[in-house]
């Protein structure tokens, strides 16, 4: 399914190619030494924001997809994952220090575990923002991100919205409801900051997902465990295939 094999043929590809270019003299070599090692300006950087709390789960299932999808384009493609339920940081602070006149940032000033975060989206080239639906919208920890990125963002000026760079971005929900059936507002008003700021996201959906392990365990009983299996045999696969793509399609364009 997942062309991850192609992946590592293209990787054992580089390596060959300099065994090839010892026999053909210093100078091949060096330039296919060039190739593989990429000049730092010629790499290509993708950020990947985890909201959800599982690291083996839904979410992070999605969001390791698209990882994959992303560095099968190629090796001049970094991806980076961090996982907010790991760091130590508060939402905007509402101390104006991305506001201050002759001083303004487009970046958050607030020292925490999320600034150098925030530091790297701006240097970025594509962002994923992945979550879970809790309670019809995306996890306090992501909303809680989300406010410390995107408020810099906003002038009081003028009610514009500029990041310091315009990038694709890919937007991931995973939740219970059913295509049908569900109760996401997904990103919600933080969509049109993102929007505007970023450009027009995409959304990839992961729906009726398999919540747990082992529903015979728990409380449960809204849910049917064999509808829910039926679902996950007939979806999920799909479901890690189009993020893969996603991924595999934003690295693509972000290396032009
Ligand atoms: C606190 C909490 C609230 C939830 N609220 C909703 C909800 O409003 N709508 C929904 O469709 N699923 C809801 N779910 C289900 C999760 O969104 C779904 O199981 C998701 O795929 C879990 O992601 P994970 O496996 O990455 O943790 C909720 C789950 C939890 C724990």
């Amino acid at each position: 399914m997942m062309d991850r094999r192609d992946f590592l043929k293209k990787s054992a590809t580089g390596v060959s190619a300099v065994a090839v270019a010892g026999l053909v003299g210093l100078p091949a070599m060096a330039a296919a030494t060039r190739r593989m090692t990429h000049n730092k300006s010629d790499m290509k950087k993708i950020m990947i924001i985890d909201g959800g709390p599982r690291r083996n789960m839904n979410t992070a299932g999605m969001l390791r997809a698209f990882a994959e999808g992303a560095e099968s384009a190629g090796k001049e493609v970094e991806v980076k994952t961090v996982r907010l339920y790991e760091l130590d940081y508060k939402g905007c602070m509402s101390c104006m220090a991305c506001k201050i006149k002759g001083r303004a940032s487009n970046i958050c000033r607030f020292r925490d575990a999320l600034k150098p975060v925030l530091e790297e989206i701006a240097q970025a080239d594509g962002l994923v923002l992945g979550s879970p639906i809790y309670f019809g919208d995306v996890t306090g920890q992501m909303r809680t991100f989300l406010e410390r990125l995107a408020f810099p963002w906003l002038s009081y000026n003028d009610y514009s919205l500029t990041a310091p760079k315009q990038m694709p971005v890919v937007l991931v929900e995973t939740m219970n409801g059913t295509p049908e059936r569900n109760n996401s507002k997904g990103y919600g008003s933080m969509e049109h900051c993102l929007t505007v700021a970023l450009g027009t996201p995409e959304r990839i959906i992961a729906y009726n997902t398999y919540q747990v392990k082992n529903y015979d365990r728990f409380e449960l009983a809204s849910f049917s465990e064999e509808a829910k299996r039926k679902w996950r045999d007939e979806h999920w696969a799909e479901d890690l295939q189009k993020a893969f793509d996603a991924g595999k399609k934003m690295a693509e364009r972000i290396l032009g």
